[in-house]
């Protein structure tokens, strides 16, 4: 703690004695104190990690003290482990919600992770009726949502026979989860969470913890390593909210929380493989699914190819060989295709089916449009892969429309 905090602090203390526990009271071992507690409140989870944070302290027999700190980091960098550092010398005795996997390496000297308390990750959220609980059991063909640029974009790769509708986010999925566009969305548990607060409507959704790479992840408070009591103080309030089930409900939603045996065997694992700088990455670029690190390929290189000269006899006149916009708009660069426009590529694909070219709309057949559409993405920075765009495809498609080039 700061020296500067706390000479006004003791005098408060002298001043109020009789309400000695509004005394923050540097590293308060004492159960009389204040327990100060960090949350981050750029995460989804924020709402539970406060109430979490809340009950802790109470649970510590300290008076509850949050702080809430930006996570996101700036610009492009995570929130480094060094930003932590100064957090727990300074505003708070734990960070709490911190996603940290058994398999990360050693965290760095001067912070140390209490046992896991909790565990959370991707789910597969159905509808309360639905026929399947699992990914394995559905039939081929069966669509499954997952929000934009999220780890679980991956996970089909091992259900080949699920088809992918990617939405923008978790709350368009659930939209499509509950109107039966799609069976079920693969989705970070606190985000949907964090959605069912606001709609009141949890009752009508099962949730179903995804058991694939990466997906799931134990939660831990750090603590600073030169703070020697802050570990039994810690499992002294587990323990206890374990104990009555507070532990759990607290959670709700967001987490499911992990027994004292579970959690000692999870601590014994720690230690191996990879940087804890990669893992917090992946846990982090998970929570807040915002960087464009993985876009879809939604058409071939021979689609691109082909759509270019198409492009070139049929639309460019109006709207220049290099898509920067004549007489017609711009069909590249970050004006097109702006994420505050909330365009899909389905959106942008019916205008260019049913409206263009401007003189004479529809008169290309539908392959032509398919691949003008190609040639428009691979534009705007979007990947050829292995997957041929279809008409229908690319109608329904709810990509996102982003601008990926320099
Ligand atoms: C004769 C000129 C002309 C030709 C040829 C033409 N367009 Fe357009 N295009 C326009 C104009 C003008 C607009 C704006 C219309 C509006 O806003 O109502 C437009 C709008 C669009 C838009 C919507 C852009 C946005 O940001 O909303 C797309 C996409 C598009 N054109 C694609 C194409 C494609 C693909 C072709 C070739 C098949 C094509 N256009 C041929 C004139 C043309």
């Amino acid at each position: 703690m700061p020296k500067t905090h706390s000479v006004p602090n003791a005098a408060r203390c002298v001043l109020a004695l009789a309400a000695a526990f509004a005394c923050s009271v540097a590293f308060a071992a004492s159960p009389a104190g204040e327990l100060s507690i960090c949350i981050d409140r750029a995460s989804p989870a924020a709402q539970a990690d406060a109430r979490f944070a809340d009950e802790l302290a109470r649970a510590a027999g300290a008076t509850p003290k949050l702080h809430r700190y930006d996570g996101r980091g700036r610009g492009d960098d995570d929130f480094s482990l060094h930003d932590f550092k100064k957090l727990l010398g300074g505003d708070c005795r734990f960070v709490v919600g911190f996603p940290y996997d058994e398999a990360a390496g050693p965290l760095p000297r001067y912070l140390k992770a209490t046992a896991p308390y909790a565990r959370t990750g991707f789910v597969l959220v159905t509808r309360r009726d639905s026929p399947y609980a699992t990914l394995a059991s559905m039939p081929q063909g069966t669509h499954v949502g997952v929000a934009y640029d999220t780890l679980p974009n991956h996970y089909f790769r091992h259900h080949p026979a699920l088809v992918r509708d990617i939405f923008e986010d978790e709350n368009d999925s659930l939209a499509g989860v509950a109107g039966g566009e799609v069976a079920g969305a693969m989705l970070w548990r606190a985000a949907v969470a964090a959605r069912f607060e606001r709609a009141g409507d949890r009752d009508a959704f099962r949730l179903q913890p995804i058991d694939e790479d990466g997906s799931q992840w134990n939660l831990v408070a750090l603590y600073g390593s030169d703070d020697d009591g802050a570990a039994a103080i810690f499992d002294a309030a587990i323990a206890r909210l374990r104990a009555d089930g507070r532990l759990a409900r607290t959670l709700g939603a967001y987490a499911e929380a992990v027994g004292a045996a579970a959690a000692a065997q999870a601590t014994a694992f720690a230690g191996r493989r990879a940087s804890v700088r990669s893992h917090l990455r992946s846990a982090r670029s998970c929570a807040s699914p915002k960087k464009a690190s993985k876009v879809p390929a939604l058409f071939t290189q021979a689609q691109a190819g082909e759509g270019k000269s198409i492009y070139e006899a049929k639309c460019s006149f109006c709207h220049a060989p290099d898509l920067t916009g004549r007489a017609g708009p711009a069909l590249k660069g970050k004006f097109f295709a702006s994420p505050t426009h909330k365009y899909k590529v389905g959106d942008i694909f019916t205008i260019v089916a049913q409206n263009m070219p401007a003189t004479a709309p529809g008169s290309l057949t539908q392959e032509e449009y398919v691949k003008i559409m190609a040639f428009i993405l691979q534009q705007n920075g979007y990947p050829a892969g292995e997957q041929v765009l279809t008409f229908d495809a690319a109608k329904g498609s709810k990509t996102p429309l982003r601008y990926y080039g320099q």
